[in-house]
């Protein structure tokens, strides 16, 4: 039986979404062990908490089983990841996700630590049914096409915690993020549309969407990301399962549509220019033409909902790339 969480892991504490975790996490109270790489994560997310007495970083491979082990925690929150093989071959992510979700589980069922899982709403592929519920069919598509080797990569995760719970009581969360914009997003399509759109609106240069734009997707404003989270942290006595992390089907929107509000948040008196970039371009792809889900579960159980409107979530991830880009100026 679960006692209230005390100590928490964060993986990938110092990316876009650990690094908001982990300065909540501390706010609430709780002692948090980050665990980052730098692969991609950046020290300065972290500012806020680096020096408090109950944040403890640690600078290394969340796959590591001796950094595990030297931790004693209850709750493991796991972020870390690749994400889609834009740049390589599918390869990288296909084994180091498979890879570091091994140690992971390894050290949580040893410990009898309880794992919150961050997979993604790519998992739901192509599946024509909107919108996508916990129990939608998952549809991805071919292996000879890398773009799926991420979503394949979250499922195996996602298939080995519901093994594990069944063979060992093992304690799980899985969380299916759907696309997620906020202050410290990574920049370019790591970071996703927004952090290319935004910069790209700053510069005054030409919009790069692929395809033709019809492409939608219901976006997730980070904070409401995060209170998200920090409900499965707290709600021990909930039963294992797997949680939409999204927003409302009402907010779905196309990619040209985002385009035209960030034109219309920070160019207002000018039409977008577009770079319209055929997906044959970047080799074989295959994108989702519509990706909307369901939150009504995460609703009912956690009492969780999005609460930021596009329009606010954007300005506020706009305010603060324009500082990025003043500070980096006077330096
Ligand atoms: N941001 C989104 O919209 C979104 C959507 C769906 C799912 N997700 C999932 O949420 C999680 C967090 O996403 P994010 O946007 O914050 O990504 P991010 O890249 O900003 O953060 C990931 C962090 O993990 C670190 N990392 C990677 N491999 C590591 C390893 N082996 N050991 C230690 N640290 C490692 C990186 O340095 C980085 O700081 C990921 O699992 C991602 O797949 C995110």
């Amino acid at each position: 039986m679960f006692i209230k969480p005390k100590r928490i892991i964060v993986t990938g504490a110092a990316g876009f979404i650990g690094s908001h975790l982990s300065v909540r996490l501390i706010r609430e109270g709780y002692e948090v062990i980050g665990i980052d790489n730098f692969s991609r994560g950046r020290i300065e997310n972290l500012a806020e908490i680096i020096s408090h007495p109950n944040f403890r970083l640690i600078e290394g491979d969340a796959g590591e089983d001796e950094i595990l082990a030297s931790i004693n925690a209850d709750t493991l929150v796991h972020l870390a990841s690749g994400k889609i093989p834009r740049f390589d071959s599918g390869w990288q992510v296909l084994r180091e996700n498979e890879r570091v979700s091994n140690s992971i589980l390894q050290y949580c069922m040893k410990n009898y630590v309880r794992l919150i899982f961050a997979s993604t709403s790519d998992v739901y592929g192509k599946n024509p049914a909107l919108p996508f519920t916990e129990t939608s069919d998952l549809m991805i598509g071919s292996p000879e096409n890398k773009r799926w080797a991420y979503a394949l990569s979250k499922l195996h995760t996602e298939f080995l915690l519901c093994a594990a719970n069944r063979s060992s009581g093992l304690p799980f969360q899985i969380m299916r993020f759907f696309g997620c914009y906020g202050p410290k997003m990574a920049e370019g399509w790591w970071g996703g549309p927004q952090s290319v759109f935004i910069e790209q609106a700053l510069n005054k240069t030409a919009f790069s969407i692929h395809g033709d734009g019809t492409q939608t997707r219901s976006y997730l404003y980070i904070d409401d990301l995060v209170n998200a989270v920090v409900r499965l942290v707290e709600e021990v006595e909930l039963d294992s399962g797997i949680w939409n992390i999204c927003g409302d089907p009402s907010t779905e929107i196309s990619v040209f549509d985002l385009v035209k509000e960030i034109q219309t948040l920070t160019n207002p008196t000018e039409a977008p220019e577009i770079e319209w970039i055929p997906y044959a371009s970047f080799g074989q792809y295959e994108d989702v033409m519509r990706r909307v889900g369901s939150a009504e579960k995460a609703f009912n159980h956690l009492g969780w909902k999005a609460e930021t409107t596009l329009r606010e979530g954007l300005k506020r991830t706009i305010d603060w790339m324009k500082q990025q880009s003043n500070d980096a100026e006077s330096v």
